[in-house]
């Protein structure tokens, strides 16, 4: 406040000139409790606290204030405590007798910074972090003794930060996947990770941080992240996180995890469609592994691969269908952590398998489709007439409002209970027993668009005379749907 109020007053603002020489003529006292936060009483005025890097410099101010000027001086020393109890004297000035730098280790690095007995402010050049510890400025004086004051020197050091990430096995066993470290900071630093690991599992990782100090007092933290590494985690990103009071900024380093694990295979491409003859079957190896298996190796389970048959890595083509490949194929693959192999029988038909349902296939779907529809048609009446029975007498209603057709009564009822009236109400339209409707409170219509998709392109059901699709045939649900689609419209006409 003594501060601004001067620099209000005299119209200057020179923020980067040293306040010292501008206010030294108004008001000392106000002034160096300002720069020198020595006790009120003190006569010899120095800072606190002051911080610096290795290799930088440093001015450390000492100035004595003696309000009568009677107190004569003799003689000031900078004393050194690097570690409690142990004093060196760096620097001496003496009026007389000139400058003096008794230690070695400061003797190069050490300059007064006026030749002054009242100012012995001192600048240390080259400075290392072994130079932290408590500078005394002290004077001999007559009468009243010595007076100091003591200045803390602190020294920063910015951390050497690195991250790596540890290739690790796949296993059951926990495994360090990265490291981090922050080398030879001061103060320590802290290092914290952000994981994506674990995805919906949440964060599995685990990670265990240790910290050393060095001799100069420069803490080196390091922090390793482990991990049970699944397959999964390969390729999952992990960042290591420093902050340090030196930085300007976090310090973040995204890694990504590498987990190596034993191959898995599979042999894809067999339609079940080789008859003798045909010229473009092929079954092609694939691998999954890391590192990514490079040998693929085929083979048949009764001996050596037919003549017929050509491998070209991982896919293998056979140019003629013949008896000689009426044979299990098995395919090898290896990484370096292990060999998987899968293993498929191709069976070789007389005659090829047509897939897509013939005209005779198209009528019997359409037979069997009239006939669950009157099936329906039956059931709904049926529903229909033995409802009228039950709800002679109104149990839960008013009194049924005028005769109605069954269709309107029926969603009345459904949207009024509507999970116990759909059960019991449908149950004997359910063909078949299978399980379409539960009790679910649901519109029996809403189910319509789905299952019918099935109907046009041969859901029917396989017919004895009809071959074997090369896939499982459709689920009965389907028929049964395409049953319920016909009857529910009937009961709403
Ligand atoms: C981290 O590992 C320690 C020791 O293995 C364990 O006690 C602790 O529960 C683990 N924490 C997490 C979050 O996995
Ligand atoms: C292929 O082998 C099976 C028995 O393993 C046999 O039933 C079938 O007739 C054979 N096919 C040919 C074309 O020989």
């Amino acid at each position: 406040m003594a501060r601004n109020g001067v620099g209000v007053g005299v119209g200057v603002r020179r923020p980067t000139s040293p306040p010292l020489f501008l206010v030294v003529a108004v008001d000392v006292v106000v002034l160096l409790v300002f720069l020198f936060h020595g006790v009120g009483a003190q006569k010899v005025r120095v800072e606190e606290e002051l911080e610096a890097y290795p290799n930088e410099s440093v001015d450390l101010r000492c100035q004595f204030v003696d309000g009568g000027g009677k107190t004569k001086l003799t003689q000031v020393s900078w004393i050194w405590e690097p570690t409690e109890g142990q004093r060196d004297n760096i620097a001496v000035y003496h009026p007389f007798y000139g400058q003096s730098f008794p230690n070695p280790s400061f003797k190069e690095r050490v300059v007064f910074l006026h030749n002054n007995l009242e100012n012995p402010s001192i600048r240390i050049s080259d400075l290392r972090m072994s130079d932290a510890g408590r500078f005394t400025c002290e004077y001999a004086t007559y009468p009243t003794g010595n007076e100091q004051g003591t200045t803390t020197l602190v020294m920063l050091a910015k951390p050497k930060n690195s991250a790596e990430v540890l290739t690790v096995r796949a296993g059951t066993e926990a495994a360090v996947v990265a490291r981090c470290q922050a080398a030879h900071g001061k103060p320590a630093a802290s290092i914290r990770w952000l994981a994506s690991v674990g995805g919906d599992h949440g964060n599995r990782g685990n990670h265990s941080t240790s910290r050393s100090e060095a001799s100069d007092g420069t803490v080196t933290v390091r922090s390793e992240y482990r991990l049970v590494p699944t397959p999964a985690d390969h390729g999952r990103e992990l960042t290591c996180v420093v902050d340090q009071r030196t930085q300007d900024k976090t310090w973040t380093r995204p890694l990504t995890l590498s987990v190596e694990y034993p191959p898995s295979v599979s042999i894809e491409g067999y339609d079940h469609n080789w008859y003798v003859g045909r010229s473009d079957a092929a079954l092609v190896c694939t691998a999954q592994g890391n590192p990514q298996p490079t040998a693929v190796s085929w083979s048949a389970a009764s001996g050596p691969l037919p003549d017929s048959v050509l491998v070209d890595g991982n896919k293998l083509t056979v140019s003629k269908v013949d008896d000689a490949v009426n044979t299990t194929f098995v395919c090898q693959v290896e990484n370096k952590h292990g060999a998987a192999k899968d293993q498929i029988t191709t069976l070789v038909i007389e005659k090829e398998r047509r897939v897509a349902p013939g005209p005779s296939t198209g009528a019997l779907i359409g037979a069997i489709l009239g006939a669950l529809a009157v099936v329906g048609v039956v059931a709904a009446l049926v529903v229909f007439i033995r409802r009228r029975d039950a709800d002679g007498p109104p149990k839960h209603k008013p009194p049924p409002p005028v005769k109605m057709d069954g269709s309107t009564q029926l969603l009345d009822k459904t949207s009024e209970t509507p999970g116990a009236a759909a059960a019991t109400e449908m149950a004997p339209i359910r063909p078949a027993g299978d399980v379409y409707y539960e009790p679910t409170g649901r519109q029996p219509v809403a189910n319509w668009a789905g299952p019918s998709r099935g109907a046009p392109n041969g859901g029917g059901p396989p017919s004895p005379d009809q071959p074997l699709s090369p896939r499982p045939p459709s689920p009965p649900t389907a028929n049964i749907a395409r049953g319920e689609s016909f009857v529910s419209p009937a009961m709403y006409v």
